[in-house]
């Protein structure tokens, strides 16, 4: 399905239509072409030297830091969160893009049926990742952190049709990257990052929160805020 009108949100106005807000299936499809070469594994694997690189100076640089390091500030430099199973935990449960994922049946294409409802043609429908990623229906202990349901879902073999009440792992509800056609094209390159940066800061630091910090306050401190575009307001005085 097509995105919808909301990513107009995204492009910055007098610029070339990015990636992301390209709207038609077919345009899209085309310039996505370039993205895809460029995240080939084989292009990635040029990557890895730039990525360690890049470690090693944000390595010395926290090694310089003097008391305690906003660690989150230090990575949220590279383009991610965490790294494979603990990546996926993480980002199921805080997914970087908590709700706005937007598709919107073709104009001119009818409507059309989703999950037993019909969509008229044009009606932007919002995808809430975080509210999914945390449905019961598709995760068993849907709030817990565990990692090691990705790991246990390859012995269940992904069984999402209810007939393994136990463990509940549905892979089409991880929409951290979205899904589709139109997913996130940097995709590999995170998990890259992340395996990196991520292992050379445990073996280099301990890490701990600050003393008398409670982390389940991170959680009741997270917004989403959408952008309010203001146009012109014009008063004058009379
Ligand atoms: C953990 C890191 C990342 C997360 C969670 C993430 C997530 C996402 C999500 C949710 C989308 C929206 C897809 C949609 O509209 O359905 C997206 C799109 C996109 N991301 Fe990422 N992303 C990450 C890292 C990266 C990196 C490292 C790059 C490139 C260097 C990248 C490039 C893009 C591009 C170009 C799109 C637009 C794709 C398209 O419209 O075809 N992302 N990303």
């Amino acid at each position: 399905m097509p995105k919808g009108e909301m990513y107009h949100s995204l492009q910055p106005p007098n610029e070339p239509t990015s990636l992301i807000g390209t709207l038609d299936m077919a345009k899209h499809a085309e310039k996505r072409k370039s993205w895809s070469q460029g995240f080939t594994p084989a292009a990635l694997k040029e990557y890895d030297p730039i990525i360690q690189g890049r470690t090693n100076q944000l390595v010395q640089r926290l090694e310089q830091q003097v008391g305690t390091i906003d660690l989150g500030k230090w990575i949220s430099y590279f383009t991610f969160d965490f790294m494979a199973d603990i990546a996926n935990e993480a980002l199921r449960l805080f997914p970087a893009v908590p709700t706005f994922i937007c598709r919107s049946p073709k104009v001119g294409g009818g409507p059309v049926l989703v999950a037993g409802r019909v969509v008229p043609e044009g009606t932007n429908i919002l995808l809430p990742f975080w509210a999914l990623q945390r449905d019961a229906r598709y995760f068993s202990m849907p709030d817990k952190f565990w990692p090691e349901r990705w790991i246990e879902r390859t012995f269940h073999n992904e069984k999402t049709d209810g007939s393994n009440p136990t463990f509940i792992h549905n892979q089409a509800a991880f929409c951290a990257f979205s899904q589709g056609s139109q997913q996130c094209s940097g995709k590999a390159l995170a998990y890259r990052e992340m395996r990196v940066v991520v292992t050379m800061i445990l073996k280099k630091f301990d890490i701990a929160f600050e003393e008398g910090y409670n982390p389940q306050d991170w959680e009741a401190g997270l917004r989403d805020d959408t952008v309010i575009v203001k146009d012109k307001l014009p008063l004058i005085a009379v």
